[in-house]
């Protein structure tokens, strides 16, 4: 089929990216010039594994390309994707001036029937608000269909996600798109389930919302772990083996971050404010989150106690593992928060340093992991990448001027890091 995408970001390029490997026809859309220039050079904006690749291939086979112009890839498209940023506004409530707009690009751009797809994640009830929006500014006065279709893609594995999904939700107004929604999703082999479109927005804020609590609950616990003497990972193991809770969002960390979670929530407590009802539930896993990282705060200063001039090595700044993703990112805030209290600062991410640049300066950027605890007086782990776990130790022990390790992700065995002389302290265990 013939599909556009507008927003060439982490959802867009990588949803673009596997419609064309399934066999579609489709142009991105962004309105970053330089980003679509960048693509059309064969550059890519954004770290993803195995995006590269993919995009090299489709565009090398003519299934996949790059504009600026809403107008152009609408008038060639049968189905128009939105895929354009929802930040939060200062109220916790969510941006819509973006989808706004893409909604009156394409309209002035409608001159037959389309089918018009929200994957942003959005309010419930913005479909509505899109369609009488089109029918506004469409001077054609052609026939479309607005539908939902959110995106529930991991940064880090969305190739894998987009390519394997677990489910599919299209939400309409009226049966008319839903053989086209199908064809699209076919070669994808997921459930399909189609609803209305207020369902199919909702059930985006209500899964992510769902799986923030499932981490604030397991950060909950790791505080009653650490005040008896019991080891989260073995209870969420424990747990975990129950399948109707399941072991996966069970890991205690320093709490969680990324462009979507928190602003989710926020949005959702919103809504659900605006329609009358008080999600308290909500506003306690927001607080059980920011307390997490008090409490890791409070426990690298109790470690270290004055933390004025101390050198700290931190490794990770993307807000997870496989990203260079450092949107409200956690390990930038705690940083910021070393920084605050004084503390000299040596940081390394495998792939966001370019990225967390910009929002973190005055620290020394270290190129090789291994050197980042040089001269030292402890080593934080702020983001929980693979590599980590292969840390030199030994090395890193010797050239601290303390072997001190403080660890908001888990990584390590807490027996072995002992075992190796280091003064080890880590979430709930
Ligand atoms: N990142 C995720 O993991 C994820 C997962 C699921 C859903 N979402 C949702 O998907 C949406 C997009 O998120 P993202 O992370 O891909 O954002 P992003 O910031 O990475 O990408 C958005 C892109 O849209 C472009 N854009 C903005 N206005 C435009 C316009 N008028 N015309 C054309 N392009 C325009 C921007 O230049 C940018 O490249 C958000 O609603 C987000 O909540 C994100």
């Amino acid at each position: 089929m013939k599909l556009t995408i507008i927003g060439t970001g982490y959802v867009g390029l990588v949803t673009g990216a596997c419609f064309a490997e399934v066999g579609h026809q489709v142009i991105c859309v962004d309105s970053d010039t330089a980003k679509v220039k960048l693509l059309q050079d064969g550059g890519i904006p954004i770290y993803e594994p195995g995006l590269d690749e993919l995009v090299a291939k489709n565009v090398a086979a003519s299934r996949l390309s790059f504009t600026s112009s809403t107008a152009e890839a609408v008038a060639r498209s049968d189905v128009i994707f939105i895929g354009v940023p929802t930040p939060p506004l200062p109220d916790g409530s969510v941006d819509l001036s973006f989808i706004e707009k893409v909604a009156r690009e394409i309209a002035a751009a409608m001159t037959s029937y389309k089918i018009v797809v929200d994957k942003s994640t959005v309010p419930v009830r913005t479909g509505n608000k899109v369609a009488e929006t089109i029918k506004r500014y469409c001077k054609a006065q052609v026939d479309f269909d607005v539908v939902s279709n959110p995106e529930f893609l991991r940064e880090g594995f969305a190739v894998e996600d987009l390519m394997k999904p677990d489910r599919i939700v299209i939400g309409v107004r009226s049966q008319r798109p839903v053989p086209a929604m199908k064809e699209i999703f076919a070669p994808f082999d997921a459930p399909v389930i189609v609803t209305d479109i207020s369902s199919a927005e909702l059930i985006k804020h209500a899964s992510n919302s769902f799986l923030a609590l499932k981490i604030s609950y397991i950060n909950a616990i790791s505080a009653i772990c650490e005040a008896t003497g019991a080891n989260v990972q073995e209870v969420a193991n424990g747990m975990g083996m129950d399948k109707r809770i399941g072991r996966r969002f069970l890991d205690a960390s320093l709490g969680f971050g990324g462009s979507c979670f928190p602003k989710d929530l926020s949005a959702f407590i919103k809504i659900s404010e605006q329609v009358g009802y008080d999600f308290g539930l909500l506003k306690e896993v927001q607080r059980i989150n920011a307390q997490q990282m008090d409490r890791f705060v409070k426990k690298i200063i109790e470690t270290l106690w004055v933390l004025k001039d101390k050198k700290i090595g931190v490794l990770g700044l993307a807000f997870k593992q496989n990203t260079d993703d450092v949107r409200m990112s956690p390990a930038i805030e705690l940083c910021q928060r070393l920084q605050k209290e004084g503390a000299l600062l040596r940081v390394h991410d495998p792939q966001a340093m370019e990225k967390a640049r910009p929002l973190l300066q005055g620290v020394t950027y270290v190129a090789d992991m291994n050197e980042v605890a040089e001269g030292c007086d402890a080593l934080v782990i702020a983001t929980e990448w693979e590599a980590f776990k292969k840390l030199d130790l030994e090395r890193v022990r010797k050239v601290m001027t303390h072997p001190i390790l403080l660890d908001g992700r888990n990584l390590f065995d807490v027996a072995e890091m002992e075992r190796l002389g280091f003064i080890y302290k880590s979430i709930g265990r």
